[in-house]
C-alpha cells in the first residue's frame, strides 16, 4: 500500500470539485452569479449568503469574513472547508483570528498588528490579472477566475514557519503551483520562476515609507521547487477568501521554506534561466537567502533557529523544536541532493 505523506489530508476533508461546481451551478441557476458580478451590491451578497446557508450551513462564517461585499460574493468561487483536521495533536490548527491579525506585509506596515487594518482599506483590482512573461512559449495575461476553472482546487493544512521564529498551522485553499506552471507553458530553457507582488503606492503606505527597499516585493523558486507537489497557490484560508492582509487574492505557500518566500498578492510571474534577484537577497543576502529552507542547524545571524514559538494567543506561547524542512523532509529532501544545507542562506 502506498504510504501517505505527512501533509496528507483525507479526501473526505477536502471540498470535492464536484461540490464546488454544483454550488456554482446552483447559484447560477438561481441567477446569483452574474447578477452579483454586475451589481456587486447588497442584494447579490445577501442572496449569495442565503443560498450558501441552504447548501452548506456556513453562512455565519461567510458573513464574518465579508468585510467587503465583493469578497463575500467571490468566496463562493473558492474551495470551502467542511471540517479541519483538528484531531491531529501533531498539528492543531492555529486560531483564525491569530493568523489574520499577526501579519507580515511590509508594503502596509512593519507592525504585525497594524497590517490587517491598513490592508482592509485596499481593494484588490477585480478581475485579478496575472502577467506571465520571460521564457514562455507565449507571454500572456491570465485572469485568476479563468485559472481557477482550469485547476484542481483543494485544501491543504500546512505548518508555516517564519524566519523570525514564530509559527502556525493554517488550512489553505487553492491549487498546486504545478498546474499554473503548466498553463504558462515555460520553455525548456526556463530554470527559475520569479513572482512579483502587486504594487499600489496610494493604498500601501509603507512603500513610500521605506524608499530604500527595492520594491516591488519579489520572490523566486527553482522550477523544480515550483513544480513540487507541496508548492501551493493559496486563494483561501479557513474556507474563506484570503483576506488582504494574508495576500489576497493569490499568494504562494512553500511550507518547507521560511515564510518570506510565500509572496503575497501575486500579479506577475516570470520564467528565467538565471536565479532571480529577490527583495530580501537584494537587502540582506547573509540573513535571508534565496534557498531559505527551514533548517534548525543553521542559525540566523541574530537568533537561533532551533526552536519556534507556535502562535496560540497566550502571553507565553509554547516554544517547540523546529524541524528540518519544517517537517517536510520526507517529501522535499531529494530536491537538495548535493546541496550543502549548512550554507542554507
Ligand atoms: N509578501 C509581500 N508582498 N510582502 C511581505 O512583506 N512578508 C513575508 C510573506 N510574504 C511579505 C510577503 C513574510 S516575512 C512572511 S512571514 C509571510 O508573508 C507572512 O504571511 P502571513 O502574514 O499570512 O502570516
Amino acid at each position: 500500500m502506498k504510504s501517505r505523506p505527512s501533509w496528507w489530508i483525507p479526501e473526505s476533508e477536502m471540498t470535492p470539485e464536484s461540490t464546488y461546481l454544483k454550488r456554482r451551478e446552483l447559484l447560477r441557476g438561481l441567477g446569483f452569479i452574474g447578477a452579483s458580478q454586475l451589481l456587486s451590491g447588497a442584494i447579490g451578497d445577501w442572496a449569495a449568503d442565503a443560498t450558501e446557508a441552504s447548501t452548506s450551513g456556513a453562512s455565519a462564517s461567510v458573513r464574518e469574513s465579508g468585510s467587503s461585499r465583493s469578497q463575500s460574493v467571490e468566496a463562493r468561487r473558492y474551495p470551502r472547508a467542511k471540517k479541519y483536521d483538528l484531531q491531529d495533536p501533531e498539528r492543531p490548527i492555529t486560531e483564525e483570528r491569530l493568523v489574520t491579525s499577526h501579519n507580515n506585509f511590509y508594503e502596509f506596515s512593519l507592525q504585525k498588528s497594524e497590517v490587517a487594518g491598513l490592508a482592509k482599506k485596499w481593494t484588490p483590482p477585480s478581475p485579478w490579472k496575472i502577467q506571465v512573461a520571460g521564457l514562455v512559449d507565449q507571454p500572456m495575461e491570465l485572469d485568476l477566475e479563468d485559472i481557477m476553472k482550469r485547476v484542481k482546487l483543494e485544501e491543504r493544512v500546512y505548518r508555516f514557519r517564519c524566519v523570525e521564529a514564530w509559527s502556525m498551522v493554517v488550512p489553505w485553499g487553492g491549487f498546486q503551483l504545478r498546474d499554473l506552471v503548466q498553463i504558462c507553458r515555460p520553455k525548456p530553457a526556463a530554470k527559475f520562476v520569479k513572482f512579483v507582488t502587486y504594487q499600489d503606492e496610494r493604498a500601501m503606505p509603507n512603500i513610500k515609507g521605506m524608499p530604500h527597499y527595492p520594491w516591488p516585493y519579489t520572490e523566486g523558486l527553482s522550477l523544480a521547487e515550483a513544480q513540487h507537489e507541496l508548492t501551493f497557490m493559496a486563494t483561501a484560508i479557513y474556507g474563506k477568501n484570503l483576506p488582504q492582509q494574508n495576500g489576497a487574492p493569490l499568494r504562494l505557500v512553500v511550507p518547507w521554506k521560511y515564510g518570506f518566500k510565500s509572496i503575497k498578492s501575486i500579479h506577475r510571474i516570470e520564467f528565467t534561466d538565471t536565479q532571480p534577484k529577490t527583495l530580501w537577497v537584494s537587502l540582506a543576502p547573509q540573513e535571508y537567502g534565496f534557498l531559505a529552507n527551514v533548517n534548525p542547524e543553521v542559525d540566523h545571524p541574530r537568533w537561533t533557529q532551533k526552536r519556534e514559538t507556535r502562535l496560540d494567543g497566550s502571553f507565553f506561547p509554547k516554544k517547540i523544536p523546529t524541524l528540518m524542512f519544517n517537517g517536510y523532509a520526507n517529501e522535499v529532501a531529494t530536491l537538495y541532493k548535493g546541496v550543502d544545507l549548512k550554507k542554507n542562506y
